[in-house]
């Protein structure tokens, strides 16, 4: 029978030795000072205190020590774990700090800086130049009238008094079209033309604007033209006209002075008239040119009394457009009743009259979409 094993000497692991506790545990504190951030020292707490660290394992042995090494021994590793236990949540600390600290510098946004913006569009000139003059007229009472840019011969020409044969078609070169569809043409109405054509003015717009309602007829009709001009500072193949018609019981010249009048003041400001020169077009009789009065020297030609002004070179009128009595013959060919109504209209360049509004010396700059040129008119409305 064997008595207590009382003299069992035990022999203290490896691990537990004061020696190694201590390596161990400056081997973690100069692992957690060396750590410069957040992932670096959580790979340290897991070499320092996870299951396979040297202090881990320390404190594994403990439990099998002899009852009188166990205490010191537990001691020892203890308080090895606590210290590393508190350098870690230290240097969390400390680091967390600078992270913080870190980001707020690199993710500083600079509210005073300006924004990228998306440059906004501005609507061109010739858009709001043919609203502003539709407003003038909306508010007078009239209505706005449109027609097609590929309009039948027989409104572009011969409904308005520009038979086959008239002189006057050779004023306006004219862009013809392969025929398709003559469908807006007709043969009937005094056999005349049955081509169709890029219309050369937006008078046609007239002629559909009586063949579609009764009068009393107030409208205007601003639109893009055609002729085969060469595309020069002065001249394009494409550019845009307004056109004026009324139709009522007593229309007389007067009215359609009255009524230009009343467009150029309040195109060009205050004191700016127009005047008539006798003219020639089919579609009215009688018929003028139209001259607006300067609306830089006034009429005098002159700026500061010396200076020629250069806006009318000199002449103290700036030539406009057409206008006129309605021909009789015109009526007639749209269905009005000639013997009751009379009539007159008008057309201007719309391009013309932006230029010189505004002092443009070349009409290019309005159709060739450079921004730069369309935003400085964006906010004029
Ligand atoms: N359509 C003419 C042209 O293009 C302008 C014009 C003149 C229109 C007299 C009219 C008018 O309505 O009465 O040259």
């Amino acid at each position: 029978m064997s008595g207590p094993n009382s003299d069992y000497d035990p022999v203290e692991v490896a691990a537990v030795q004061p020696e190694e506790v201590d390596a161990a545990r400056d081997a973690a504190l100069a692992a957690i000072a060396a750590a410069t951030d957040l992932d670096d020292l959580k790979r340290v707490r897991i070499e320092h205190t996870g299951d396979r660290a040297p202090l881990s394992l320390a404190n594994r042995e403990i439990g099998a020590l002899p009852p009188q090494a166990r205490k010191d021994a537990g001691q020892r590793v203890g308080r090895a774990r606590g210290l590393v236990g508190q350098a870690l949540a230290a240097r969390q600390e400390v680091l967390e700090a600078e992270h913080a600290a870190r980001i707020l510098v690199e993710e500083t946004v600079d509210v005073t800086l300006p924004t990228d913006r998306l440059p906004l569009g501005a609507r061109h000139p010739i858009t709001t130049g043919s609203e502003l003059i539709a407003d003038i007229f909306v508010a007078m009472g009239w209505e706005v009238a449109e027609g097609p840019v590929i309009e039948a011969e027989w409104l572009n020409f011969d409904a308005l008094n520009l038979g086959p044969d008239h002189p006057a078609r050779t004023m306006q070169d004219t862009f013809w079209t392969a025929a398709a569809d003559r469908s807006g043409a007709s043969d009937d109405v005094h056999g005349a033309g049955t081509g169709v054509v890029l219309r050369t003015q937006t008078s046609p717009v007239q002629a559909r604007t009586m063949l579609s309602q009764e009068p009393p007829i107030y409208v205007v009709a601003p639109g893009r033209v055609f002729r085969t001009d060469e595309y020069d500072a002065t001249h394009s193949p494409m550019f845009h006209q307004v056109e004026g018609l009324a139709v009522d019981e007593g229309i007389t010249m007067a009215h359609l002075k009255g009524t230009l009048d009343h467009f150029a003041t309040q195109m060009f400001g205050e004191g700016v008239t127009t005047r008539f020169r006798p003219s020639y077009f089919p579609f009215t009789e009688p018929s003028a040119e139209v001259d607006l009065k300067c609306f830089v020297c006034l009429g005098a030609g002159r700026v500061d009394g010396t200076n020629l002004c250069r806006t009318c070179k000199g002449e103290g009128w700036i030539e406009w457009g057409g206008c006129g009595v309605v021909n009789p013959r015109v009526l007639t060919a749209c269905g009005v009743d000639a013997e009751r109504y009379t009539g007159f209209a008008f057309g201007m360049g719309i391009d013309r009259t932006l230029m010189f509004r505004h002092g443009l010396a070349d009409l290019r700059a309005l159709f060739e979409g450079d921004i730069r040129f369309s935003t400085a008119f964006g906010t004029e409305l």
